[in-house]
């Protein structure tokens, strides 16, 4: 039985988690406190590390939460869902990082840098008018320096082989390729750099094709460290790139033991953590936390198969105009059947259904409407035609409302700390 709680694909997404490590996301739920939408209703399906974004949130902690777009296309629903979840997070408390990857769409794309400043802006709009607020940092790639200098130095922490494990990449792969993971690798970084107060827990919101770059980044984070910790029975043991660093360790005052490439320190784990990171921001280090993830499902096109953005009758932009995105709805894949009479006997299939999917993703914020909705499709009281009809309608309020709202979000550019 599938609820708007555990919605189609489920078996997939599963699979998915298995495969790559991802720990699912239903596990933490009950420990957050005034979950999104996407949460509860299980469009959020994964996370890696996200227990330490529940804690910063939790102890009123320093956290950021940083996401990326890259400029090449119509901005569509599946953007406002990544939109959602950085708004989300910057009010509970995070500084919001918002990267516009000019950079990426540049090179593996193939656009102008004039093309992708157009675009990238139309992003810039949207995400304010959504509600992204001022305390945010909202940049584009290739005029942040702080990003390209840090891509540069994470390249010396890793090789090829690995970066072939990784992405699949072959001997034909362009370098391009593994210069744009590497500015990837740097905009999730940033954060955690001392222009922004140092380390801290951040949080990702990606779909889970990104898995790859945060994969990558986790592992260049704790490299590029100078100190690596390793949990042992009441304490950690701890190793440094340069030996000496360790003489430093042993004068943190805890309980220590030193070896022969290596120290164990005893005590508390959080203090020890802290203590570490102090010293190695004190040698010139980074000291950076892993990044932590959140993995949302994908949005399904509209016509069925997946979204793409250069098949425009399979999304809705955010910038449509309202008769072009309700015709668009008009010819949306339903889970309804061939006939109406059919449809009342047996009632829809609103697991297979887009307009469905609207609902839960993005038009219908109350759970006890969604469920009617869901029953009444399910029973055959609903048919298709009028339920496109109240999709259509929520769509126009909403797209009418983000043009207004996006007007006004061009007046208040010059309030947000923008690099463009
Ligand atoms: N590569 C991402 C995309 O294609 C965009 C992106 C750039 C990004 N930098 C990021 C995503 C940092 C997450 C974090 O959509
Ligand atoms: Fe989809 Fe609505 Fe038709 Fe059900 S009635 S299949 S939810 S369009």
């Amino acid at each position: 039985m599938i609820t708007p709680w555990e919605v189609e694909g489920v078996v997939d997404y599963r699979r998915l988690l298995e495969e790559f490590g991802i720990s699912p996301f239903q596990d933490l739920l009950s420990a957050i406190p005034n979950p999104h939408r996407l949460m509860t209703r299980g469009v959020i399906f994964g996370h890696r590390d996200y227990g330490r974004i529940i804690e910063a949130m939790k102890y009123c902690k320093d956290f950021a939460v940083m996401s990326g777009f890259m400029p090449s296309g119509a901005i569509h629903f599946g953007h406002k869902m990544t939109m959602d979840e950085i708004i989300w997070h910057q009010k509970i408390g995070a500084k919001a990082f918002v990267a516009i990857a000019d950079m990426e769409a540049h090179l593996v794309r193939g656009l102008s840098y004039e093309k992708t400043k157009e675009i990238g802006m139309n992003y810039v709009k949207s995400i304010i008018a959504l509600g992204l607020e001022k305390n945010a940092l909202i940049y584009f790639q290739s005029k942040n320096v702080n990003v390209k200098n840090l891509a540069y130095e994470l390249s010396a922490e890793v090789n090829l082989n690995e970066m072939r494990a990784i992405y699949g990449f072959t001997g034909e792969t362009q370098i391009a390729k593994a210069f744009v993971s590497l500015i990837q690798s740097a905009d999730i970084l940033q954060p955690q750099l001392s222009d922004f107060n140092g380390p801290k827990p951040v949080v990702v919101p990606v779909g889970v094709d990104q898995d790859p770059h945060l994969r990558l980044t986790r592992d260049l984070a704790s490299r590029i460290n100078l100190f690596s910790l390793e949990k042992i029975n009441k304490g950690y043991r701890i190793r440094s790139k340069i030996e000496k660093n360790l003489d430093r360790v042993a004068k943190l005052g805890f309980e220590f033991r030193r070896f022969a490439g290596h120290i164990d320190l005893f005590g508390s784990h959080e203090e020890i953590e802290k203590a570490l990171r102090d010293l190695e921001i004190e040698l010139g280090g980074y000291a950076f936390i892993s990044p932590s993830s959140i993995y949302h499902k994908f949005t399904t096109g509209l016509t069925g198969g997946k979204m793409s953005s250069s098949k425009p009758e399979s999304y809705i932009s955010l910038l449509d105009e309202p008769e072009v995105a309700v015709k668009k709805l008009r010819n949306a894949l339903t889970g309804g059947r061939n006939t109406a009479e059919e449809q009342r006997k047996l009632g829809g299939e609103p697991e297979k259904c887009v307009v469905f999917e609207l609902y839960i993703y993005h038009l219908v914020e109350s759970d006890e409407e969604l469920k009617r909705i869901e029953e009444d499709c399910r029973s055959g009281k609903m048919l298709c035609g009028a339920c496109k009809k109240l999709a259509s309608e929520l769509i126009v309020e909403f797209l009418k409302e983000h043009k207004e709202r996006r007007d006004e979000a061009e007046g208040k550019l010059g309030d947000f700390n923008l690099i463009c």
